[in-house]
This record gives C-alpha cells, structure tokens and sequence, in this order.
C-alpha cells in the first residue's frame, strides 16, 4: 500500500488569525505520521497574499511581481505550520522542487508555500505528489467540494461526489481568471499534472481536518477526482 500522500491546505486555515485551527491539523498529521503515511504538506497565502496582491496591483505591478507577493505569504504561513509542527517537521520551507527533494530525503514532513510565479500551491502539490510518487492528493479548501457551477453566483449549484480531471478542466475553465490571487479551485497547470500523473484528488472542506485523515484513510467527504 502506498502511504505517501500530499496534503495542500489553503491559506484561509494555515495562518496566525486561526491559531487552534493550526494546531488541529497539527494533531492530524501527527497522528499519520504515528500510522506510518509520509506526508508533504502545501500551503496557501489566504488574505495576507490577497492584501499584498491588491495594494501591489492598484500601484500597477506586474502580475509576475503580484504572484511573488502571494508566493511570500504562502512561505510565511509555511514557517508558521513548519514551526507548530515542531520536531516532525524539516525545519525549512523549500523554495523549489529540487529544495523541496533534498529537504523530503530527511523522512520528516516537508511544508512549503510557492515556487513560482504562474500558479497556486495547487500546481506545487500536484508536481510534488508527481515527484515522490504518491498516488493521492488531499485538497484542504474553503467549500465542501467541486459543484457543477459556481455555487457564489448560482444558488442551484449541485455538489458532485466524483468527477474525472477532464469534467473538473470543463467545469473550472469557464469560470477561470489565472491571475495572482485568483487561480480558484484548481488553475490550468496542477490539471495538466493531475491528468499525466493519473493522481486521485480529494477535495474536503478544510474547515474541518478530521476530513484531510478522513480522506487519506479511504473516506470521501466532498468530491474525488478520478484519472478517468
Ligand atoms: P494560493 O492562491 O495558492 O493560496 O497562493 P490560497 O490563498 O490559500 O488559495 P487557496 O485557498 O489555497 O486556493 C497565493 C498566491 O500566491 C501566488 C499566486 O498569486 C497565488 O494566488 N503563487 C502561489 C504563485 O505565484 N506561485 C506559486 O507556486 C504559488
């Protein structure tokens, strides 16, 4: 059985305005840890990167120099969970997958943030779940999982429990704005890597982390994606 698994956990519950949601997910890879799975963690910028990338926009940055702003925040929430999670964790957040590579050779968990402008931390948990092997991937996001619209603006918007990556490309590429701070769900490149590395995603509501262990003992809690 395969016990390497990538956790990506959005940035709205990895940083300092929720402390005890941290330590819960603290708690929950702890207890994988002690059950034997590898786990890489990710983790997004939240509103500390969408403040950056606002104020950096209205002064006319580039959207390259926006995507480096969220890319520190997301680094900084990285440090924070890196340094709850104490001992368990590589005591670094790496930059970039071959960082990424030498710090995962210690066995310990591995938390990063970003690596490049372009993309969201989805991208970087879905090449790093492609580089070490694992099979699964668990979303920790801010929705229960992925609807067949987007249920802000269409009240009837119906949650799927399972749909394969080319429905999730049909669905999310209509609705999508790949710019700093609003890659949404998923943006163009972690689908690309999801598709040829015949990932399973878990998508889970991240609110609760009992549904990240949940998920990676088997369950389904929101919407599995599926190779095909
Ligand atoms: P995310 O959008 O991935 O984190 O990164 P988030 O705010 O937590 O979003 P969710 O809830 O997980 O979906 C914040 C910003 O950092 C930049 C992008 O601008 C992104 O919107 N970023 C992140 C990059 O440019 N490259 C990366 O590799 C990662």
């Amino acid at each position: 059985m395969n016990k390497t698994v990538v956790v990506k956990i959005s940035g709205k519950w990895i940083n300092p305005e929720k402390p005890t949601i941290i330590g819960e997910y603290a708690r929950v890879l702890n207890k994988l840890h002690g059950e034997g799975y590898r786990v890489a963690v990710v983790v997004g910028g939240g509103r500390v990167a969408r403040e950056y990338i606002n104020a950096g926009r209205s002064l006319g940055l580039s959207e390259a120099m926006l995507d480096l702003l969220g890319i520190a925040a997301t680094r900084l929430n990285a440090m924070l969970f890196t340094v709850i999670l104490d001992d368990l964790a590589y005591p670094d957040v790496p930059r970039s997958l071959e960082e990424f590579l030498q710090a995962w050779s210690s066995g310990k968990i591995v938390v990063c943030g970003g690596f490049q402008p372009g993309q969201s931390t989805n991208a970087v948990s879905a090449v790093i779940a492609e580089a070490i092997g694992a099979k699964l991937l668990v979303n920790a996001t801010t929705v229960e999982g992925v609807y067949n619209k987007d249920p802000r603006k269409h009240p009837d918007a119906k949650l799927l429990r399972e749909l394969t990556v080319d429905e999730l490309y049909n669905i999310l590429v209509k609705e999508q704005h790949p710019t700093a701070g609003g890659y949404e769900l998923m943006d163009p490149i972690s689908l690309m890597i999801i598709k040829r590395s015949k990932l399973i995603v878990k998508i889970v509501n991240g609110a609760k982390p009992e549904n990240v262990y949940k998920a990676v003992k088997g369950g389904n809690p929101g919407t599995t994606i599926k190779p095909e």
